[in-house]
């Protein structure tokens, strides 16, 4: 049966009564659940002996009060799927509970990855991300916690995280899971109007192409071609389009040999901000 805490010391209490053999993965989350999180945990239940999913909005990584006001909260059907699905432990807080001292943000020094594209975008959001993770992590002590790579930005900053404050935790990616239209899933999806909804499947096939140009084209002129695209688009507007070496995040200069490079791109779709990347 699937045990679920709000309070950190009752979960705990449960976790120090395991053996201490005894494997933990551990995936954290917003909740409103999709397919993309189910892989996660269906990687998680592969490799651990207890999967444990936090489900919890964490209002210190939005830069904007409408972003946070809106963001959509399904507790009862993520409850179900997760029960569904075979997770061991949710632990389910409040602000209160994982805010003692009140709502505010650690500042991190993740070595200048932090200031790439969406930490450009959303001022603090990864302040308040590696806040919530670090306290997360504390009070689970996962042996391994499994992220998506639709936010591969956010995957790195956790790898940094990790290291900056040296705990023991395996960081794993895990592929970016997508509609069959391509879209890439996000709770956010559920908030796109019928008509972004659809029109939306063309940030994937804008990323496709300019996969494809980055084979005979250099970066310059994939950029150029991308920004032109949105330009044309009736409804979606380019926040950004970047072309950048997977661990440093900067945007590339010049191909080097040996770097892995990857496009990132964050669009507008009327109210509701999407992001996505490709390996190039
Ligand atoms: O990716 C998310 O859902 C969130 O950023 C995370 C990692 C759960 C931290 O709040």
């Amino acid at each position: 049966m699937m045990l679920v805490y709000a309070k950190i010391d009752s979960l705990q209490e449960k976790l120090t009564s395991f053996k201490s053999n005894i494997s933990i993965g551990f995936v954290p989350t917003m909740g409103a659940l999709h397919q993309g999180h189910l892989s996660l945990i269906e990687e998680a239940k592969k490799y651990n002996d207890i999967v444990v999913v936090s489900v919890f909005v964490n209002p210190t990584q939005f830069d904007k009060k409408e972003d946070l006001d809106n963001y959509p909260i399904t507790m009862d059907s993520d409850l179900r799927m997760l029960e569904e699905i075979g997770c061991d432990i949710v632990f389910t807080p409040t602000a209160n509970e994982m805010y003692e001292d009140g709502l505010k943000s650690e500042h991190f020094d993740f070595g200048g990855i932090e200031y790439e594209m969406e930490g450009a975008f959303r001022e603090g959001h990864f302040d308040g991300v590696g806040t919530v993770v670090k306290r997360l992590f504390e009070i689970v002590k996962p042996h391994n916690s499994y992220f998506g790579e639709k936010d591969f930005q956010q995957l790195q900053i956790i790898k940094a995280l990790v290291k900056l404050e040296q705990m023991n935790i395996r960081i794993v990616g895990c592929p970016i899971y997508r509609e069959l239209d391509g879209l890439a899933m996000s709770s956010r999806n559920a908030r796109l109007t019928v008509a972004h909804r659809k029109a939306a499947p063309f940030i994937r096939e804008t990323l496709l192409k300019a996969k494809e140009m980055f084979g005979t084209e250099n970066a310059v002129t994939v950029l150029q071609w991308v920004t032109d695209a949105f330009e044309k688009h009736p409804l979606l507007a380019l926040e950004y389009f970047s072309i950048a070496d997977e661990k440093s995040l900067k945007p590339i200069v010049q191909r080097i040999d040996n770097h892995d490079y990857r496009g990132f791109v964050a669009v507008m779709a009327g109210e509701i901000r999407l992001i996505d990347n490709i390996e190039l």
